[in-house]
């Protein structure tokens, strides 16, 4: 049984929700959390009755960063062989969509997470931030990297530079989530938007992400030519004869992952 998360597979049809669960620490991020969080995302990329995730704190904090009572004593070697993020690349390869649900403190490694998810439901109290400047280092998990390509150079620089936070009315002008909603809504907006996804077929679902994410990762020729692949490839399956079917038959279209 994990210790520092709640797993509920089905909070909705074809929908888990994974809750960060260390209030005390506003989530603070050590080794064993993100153990336990790889290894249930394993599990439910595995699970057939699975199709998308929620990922949530509590309405004070998604995560605060990094446990850094954890980190503070260590030396580079250390770190070195701790090798932390070898368990985020771990969670950024989950092949089904990810849903962050943030209210409160979403900051560091909370941020850096948040932004491994694929996309982010905000609560109006939501706050983000790369302070990790403020104690000395700099963020080490995808906020210099991800942060600029959401929100852009200047208003990357400033976060990272300054470690000031911005509010959610901020981050949704910048394109760091998807939608800012009252904080007594934001769990259940997530949960809908990940039951919408699990309507669809759900192996078009998987490869719409992985070429979606492409796009950060390869340039532009060889990027397109894998999202053609993968359109392609999804004429072998069941779930496209379906869809095409259900739409020249005026029907909705009931996917099976085949
Ligand atoms: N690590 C460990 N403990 C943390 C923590 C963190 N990142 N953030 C908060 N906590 C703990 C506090 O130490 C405190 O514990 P105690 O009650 O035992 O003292 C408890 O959570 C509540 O926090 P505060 O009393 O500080 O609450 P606040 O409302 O006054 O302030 C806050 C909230 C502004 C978020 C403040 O807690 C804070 O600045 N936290 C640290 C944020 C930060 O620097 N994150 C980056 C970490 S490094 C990193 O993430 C590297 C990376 O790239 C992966």
């Amino acid at each position: 049984m994990p210790e520092f998360i709640l797993v509920n597979p089905q909070i909705a049809p074809y929908v888990a929700h994974i809750q960060l669960n260390r209030p005390k620490e506003l989530n603070a991020l050590n080794l064993e959390l993100m153990l336990e969080i790889k290894e249930v995302l394993i599990q439910l990329d595995a699970d057939e009755n699975v199709r998308a995730i929620v990922l949530s704190g509590n309405e004070r904090a998604f995560a605060a960063g990094a446990d850094i009572k954890q980190m503070a004593g260590r030396t580079a070697v250390d770190m070195l062989k701790i090798d932390q993020f070898t368990t985020w690349d771990s969670i950024r390869k989950t092949k089904k969509p990810l849903i962050a649900a943030v209210s409160g403190f979403a900051l560091g490694g909370g941020c850096e997470l948040m932004m491994i998810c694929d996309m982010v439901i905000a609560s109006e109290t939501a706050q983000f931030g790369q302070p990790e400047i403020s104690i000395g280092v700099m963020p080490g998990a995808g906020g210099t990297q991800r942060l600029t390509r959401a929100v852009g150079k200047v208003k990357a620089m400033e976060m990272v530079l300054t470690g000031k936070f911005i509010n959610a009315e901020e981050a949704l002008k910048y394109g760091l989530v998807n939608k800012v909603v009252p904080i007594e809504h934001y769990l259940n907006e997530a949960v809908n938007l990940a039951s919408v996804i699990a309507e669809k077929s759900p192996i078009a679902v998987q490869m719409a992400k992985e070429s979606v994410l492409k796009a950060f990762e390869m340039p532009l020729q060889e990027a397109l030519f894998f999202e053609r692949k993968n359109f392609y490839m999804l004429f072998a399956t069941e779930d496209q004869k379906e869809g095409m079917a259900a739409f020249v038959e005026k029907r909705k279209a009931v996917f099976k992952g085949q």
